[in-house]
């Protein structure tokens, strides 16, 4: 018998168990699609599996994304158990932070292999199932592609890396497929962390002024725009990374 493609959307989401990641699989939920997180922890992944009550459209794919077997093993197993792919978030992401002469070989290569290289992965091996859904990618980026503070060297290059890769695998893959990114500035991630990690948030007054909009931003503001990064309405928009940072970026401050 003939099994047909089930019609609800499905959304692969990277590091989707807790921070923006989670942000942004929350918000795909409540817009309808089938949201399948890739993460390394376990635990933080069922802790959120927990929360959302089993939601039987919420998988987790328990998945170290600087393993090229684990991608390969993780787009096999949406393939299977949801027959197709119609948005992938490119979200994991680590900071190493250390003066350039310390940062180890080490360390520079898990950043780069943790927020870029694992792009490169996921894209290869999930290019064919996104393809045939007319699919779309967005990749979180981050303004310190941009701009940067001291000691940040790997960070910054991964994430310029991924506004590059960006921009390229657009070309590359239209038009079947739509591939954007987001910059996010300052997101408070605290209060979205597994329980262990969990702390509320506390901004001075001085961080919410640095921010035309007045606040330090949160996962729903980037979840805002990847739904629309991912929907029929930015079908005009590709291979661009867009800054969602209250303003940010663009305010000049001079040091007294
Ligand atoms: N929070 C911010 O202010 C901010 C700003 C700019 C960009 N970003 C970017 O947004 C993305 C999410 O950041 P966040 O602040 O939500 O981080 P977070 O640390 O809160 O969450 C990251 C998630 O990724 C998972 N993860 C880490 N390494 C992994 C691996 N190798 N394989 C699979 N999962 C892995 C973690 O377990 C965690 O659940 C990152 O790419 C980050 O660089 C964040």
């Amino acid at each position: 018998m003939k099994t047909s493609t089930p019609k609800t959307r499905v959304a692969l989401v990277t590091g989707g168990a807790q921070g923006i990641g989670q942000g942004i699989a929350r918000r795909l939920l409540a817009d309808g699609m089938i949201v399948v997180i890739a993460d390394c922890d376990a635990g933080a992944s069922n802790e959120f599996l927990q929360e959302m009550g089993r939601d039987a459209r919420l998988l987790s794919i328990p998945t170290d994304v600087t393993r090229e077997a684990e991608i390969r093993r993780l787009v096999r197993a949406v393939a299977r158990r949801c027959r197709r792919l119609d948005a992938l978030v490119n979200n994991v992401g680590i900071g190493i932070n250390k003066p350039v002469e310390k940062l180890t070989l080490a360390e520079w290569n898990q950043v780069l292999a943790t927020n870029l290289t694992s792009l490169f992965l996921t894209v290869k091996y999930a290019a064919p199932l996104l393809r045939q859904a007319h699919g779309r990618i967005v990749n979180i980026a981050s303004t310190r592609a941009l701009q940067s503070e001291q000691n940040t060297e790997a960070y910054a290059a991964s994430k310029g890396g991924v506004v590059a890769l960006t921009h390229a695998l657009a070309v590359s893959l239209g038009p079947e497929i739509r591939v954007n990114g987001i910059c996010p500035g300052w997101i408070e991630v605290g209060d979205w962390q597994k329980a262990s990690r969990r702390h509320q948030p506390q901004h001075r007054a001085i961080d919410c002024l640095q921010h035309p909009a007045g606040r330090v931003g949160t996962p729903q503001d980037i979840a805002a725009l990847t739904a629309f990064l991912l929907s029929d309405e930015a079908g005009f928009i590709t291979g661009h990374c867009l800054p969602v940072d209250g303003g940010m970026t663009i305010k000049m401050i001079y040091e007294e």
